[in-house]
């Protein structure tokens, strides 16, 4: 039995329809996320017989994790005093991942030396003055932990997007980058100190070989 070619072509438009049919009902179906039944922090509710949408937390609950009781850690200041040393042992891990984060997180204004001279100012941010300017080396540690903490004129804070922990470690890379312009000689260990004040061993001596060699080549 042949089927006449028309009949499957009929059929074929009908399933077509069917399935468009389909897709334009399937398009009313949806669920909102803000449809989703939920109850609002704080909100008055029918529901439990205290009328609060929000539950009493479990009897002996204990809070973990936001206790910020050590306020020289979490603010930099004791009785209102910015600390001047820093809590928190300083090693090589420490300095290590303060570089990283500050490489991350301030060398766009303040560039990679502190200068502040980073990408983001050349491009006409506001300038930051440099972490080597006479003053800001006397400042303490803690004033640094707070200006990152609570952001300081044209600058915004980095609370949200760093940790209190890698704060402190930047600070203790800001120091560190400080120190690498201005050491107080006096500071170094003695066997340290004598081969930096000794004239050195080797003068540079350019000698008239080298100098002819040198124009023979322009
Ligand atoms: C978007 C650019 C920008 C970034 C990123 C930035 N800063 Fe700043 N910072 C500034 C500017 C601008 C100033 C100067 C603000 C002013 O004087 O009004 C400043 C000032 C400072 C000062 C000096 C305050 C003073 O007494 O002059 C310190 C310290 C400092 N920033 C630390 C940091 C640290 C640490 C980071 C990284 C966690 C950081 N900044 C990230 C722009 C930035």
């Amino acid at each position: 039995m042949v089927r006449p070619i028309q009949n499957i072509a009929r059929r074929r438009v009908w399933t077509r329809g069917m399935l468009l049919a389909l897709l334009l009902a399937a398009g009313g179906c949806r669920q909102d996320m803000r449809d989703q039944p939920k109850l609002k922090p704080l909100a008055a509710n029918r529901f439990f017989a205290d009328g609060a949408a929000s539950r009493p937390l479990v009897e002996h609950s204990v809070a973990r994790g936001h206790l910020t009781l050590d306020t020289p850690w979490f603010t930099g200041k004791e009785n209102g005093q910015f600390v001047t040393n820093l809590p928190v042992a300083v090693d090589m891990a420490l300095l290590q991942r303060g570089q990283e984060r500050f490489g991350i997180y301030c060398t766009p204004c303040h560039g990679r030396a502190g200068t502040g001279e980073g990408m983001v100012v050349q491009r006409g941010y506001f300038p930051p003055r440099s972490y080597h300017d006479a003053q800001l080396r006397g400042q303490p540690v803690g004033y640094y932990f707070d200006v990152i903490t609570r952001g300081f004129g044209n600058m915004p804070d980095y609370a949200a997007q760093v940790p209190v922990e890698d704060r402190w470690a930047i600070v203790a890379y800001i120091r560190t980058l400080q120190l690498s312009q201005y050491a107080d000689i006096a500071a170094l260990p003695e066997e340290d100190r004598a081969p930096l004040l000794a004239p050195p061993a080797v003068a540079p001596v350019e000698t008239t070989a080298d100098a002819s060699n040198h124009g023979h080549h322009e």
